[in-house]
C-alpha cells in the first residue's frame, strides 16, 4: 500500500481528461472519427468498462482534472439515465476540486430538457453542440438526422438548462454550398450569440462514403473556394467580436476551450474508452478502436492499448511548435531555434511574423497553416 502511494505520487499528474462515446444516432457519410450505430445492448457494458478503465489508470497517475472533454462520437447518444451512472462514477472516483471546464458533445437530435437539466447539474459547464449548417438541403447533403429548426430548438433548450458556454459546430465547403449559403450561416450563428463557435472546412476523410465519391469524381474539391470561404469566416466573427484563437476555432473573449489548447500547448492528457488517445511524459497510446474489443480487453487486462508510440522530447518540442503555431498565442522564438533557416523562410515569404519573443501565422499563413506546419514536424 505504501508502495503504491509512493509511485502514484511520482507519477505525472493528469490535468485533462478525455473519455470516448463511441455512439451516434446515425453514423454520417463524411465522419471519419470511431463510432458506430447507438447499440442498447452494448452500451451498459460499455459504461462500466470505461469506469474500470478509470480506475486502473488512477493506480498508475494522479488524475486531478482542470478539464475534462466528452467526445465522440456523440455522447449524447446515452440516455439521461446512462449519462447519470456514468458521470455519476466519475464524480465518484475523481478529486473535482480543480476543474474548471467540463464540456460535453451532442447531436441536435439527441438533446432534451430532461438530459441537459442533469448535465448542467452534475458538473458540466459547456456543450458543444454540431449544427454544421442552418440550410435543410445542406443538411440532407451532410446526411444530418436532425433539421435547422430542430437545432435552433436543442440550442434553446441549452439554454433554458442553463448553459452558459456553448460552442456550436460549422462546416463550410459542403458539396453544393454557394458563397452566399454559407454568409447566411455566419450570420443566423452570429444571431444566436453562441460563446464558441468551431468552424471547420470538409475533409474528404478515407474510409468515409465521401471519400468514395471523391475518389470516383463523382464529390469535387475547389481549393478556391474553400479559401474565400475561410476568408469570409475569418472576416465575419471577427466583425463580430469573436477572437479567432486557432485555425477553426473563434470565442468571444476568456471563452477559448482550455481542454483543446491542452493538445494544442502540448501538455498531457489522458483518454477513456475506445480509440481514445492518450500522451503521458514520452509516452503515446492509442485505445483499440472497437468497442467490444475495448470492452474485453478492460474486463481482462484493464488496459486496451492498441498502437504504442515511444517519444522523444525532441518530438515533442517539435508537435508543440507545429501546433501552437495554429493558436494565436504562438511560439516563442526560442523553440524555434531548431528551425531557424524554415522559421526565417516563411517570414520572409510573409507567412509567419512576430517580434523578438514571439512567433505568429499571419492571415496569409492561416490559409496555409497544414504546409508551415509540415517544416516542423
Ligand atoms: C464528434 S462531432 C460533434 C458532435 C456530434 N457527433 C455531432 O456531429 O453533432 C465533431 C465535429 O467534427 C466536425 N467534422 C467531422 N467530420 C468532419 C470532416 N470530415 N470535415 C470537417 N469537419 C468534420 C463536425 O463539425 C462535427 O460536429
Ligand atoms: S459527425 Fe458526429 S454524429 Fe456524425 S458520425 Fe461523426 S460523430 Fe457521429
Amino acid at each position: 500500500m505504501w508502495e503504491r502511494a509512493v509511485s502514484v505520487r511520482n507519477s505525472p499528474v493528469i490535468s485533462h481528461l478525455y473519455v470516448h462515446i463511441p455512439f451516434c444516432p446515425k453514423v454520417c457519410p463524411y465522419c471519419s472519427f470511431y463510432k458506430e450505430a447507438s447499440d442498447r445492448n452494448k452500451t451498459q457494458r460499455f459504461l462500466d468498462a470505461v469506469l474500470r478503465e478509470l480506475d486502473v489508470q488512477k493506480e498508475r497517475h494522479v488524475v486531478r482534472p482542470q478539464t475534462i472533454f466528452f467526445g465522440g462520437g456523440t455522447p449524447s447518444a446515452l440516455s439521461t439515465s446512462q449519462l447519470e451512472y456514468l458521470l455519476g462514477g466519475l464524480r465518484d472516483r475523481l478529486d473535482l476540486g480543480a476543474l474548471s471546464e467540463w464540456t460535453l458533445e451532442m447531436n441536435p437530435a439527441t438533446v432534451s430538457l430532461e438530459k441537459a437539466v442533469l448535465l448542467r447539474g452534475m458538473g458540466v459547464n459547456r456543450i458543444s453542440m454540431g449544427v454544421q449548417s442552418w440550410d435543410d438541403g445542406l443538411l440532407k447533403v451532410l446526411g444530418r438526422v436532425h433539421s435547422a429548426s430542430q437545432a435552433r430548438r436543442s440550442y434553446e433548450i441549452l439554454r433554458e438548462a442553463g448553459f452558459e458556454n456553448v460552442n456550436l459546430d460549422l462546416m463550410f465547403a459542403v458539396p453544393g454550398q454557394t458563397a452566399a449559403q454559407w454568409e447566411v450561416s455566419l450570420e443566423q450563428t452570429i444571431a444566436l450569440q453562441p460563446e464558441h463557435i468551431s468552424s471547420y472546412c470538409l475533409t474528404y476523410e478515407e474510409d468515409t462514403a465521401f471519400f468514395a465519391r471523391f475518389t470516383r469524381g463523382e464529390l469535387q474539391r475547389d481549393t478556391h473556394q474553400e479559401a474565400d470561404l475561410f476568408e469570409a469566416t475569418m472576416d465575419r466573427f471577427r466583425d463580430a467580436g469573436y477572437e479567432q484563437y486557432e485555425i477553426s476555432n473563434y470565442a468571444r473573449p476568456g471563452r477559448d476551450c482550455v481542454h483543446n489548447l491542452a493538445y494544442w500547448m502540448g501538455w498531457d492528457y489522458l483518454g477513456l474508452g475506445p480509440s481514445a488517445f492518450s500522451t503521458v511524459g514520452l509516452k503515446r497510446w492509442e485505445n483499440v478502436a472497437d468497442t467490444v474489443a475495448y470492452c474485453g480487453r478492460i474486463e481482462g487486462a484493464g488496459v486496451a492499448e492498441g498502437e504504442v508510440e515511444h517519444l522523444t522530447e525532441e518530438v515533442r518540442a517539435s508537435e508543440r511548435v507545429a501546433f501552437g503555431l495554429r493558436t494565436n498565442r504562438g511560439v516563442l522564438r526560442t523553440d524555434l531555434t531548431p528551425w531557424e533557416e524554415e522559421a526565417r523562410r516563411f517570414e520572409d515569404g510573409g507567412l509567419l511574423s512576430g517580434d523578438l519573443e514571439r512567433v505568429y501565422l499571419t492571415r496569409r499563413g492561416r490559409l496555409m497553416a497544414d504546409t508551415v506546419a509540415q517544416a516542423f514536424v
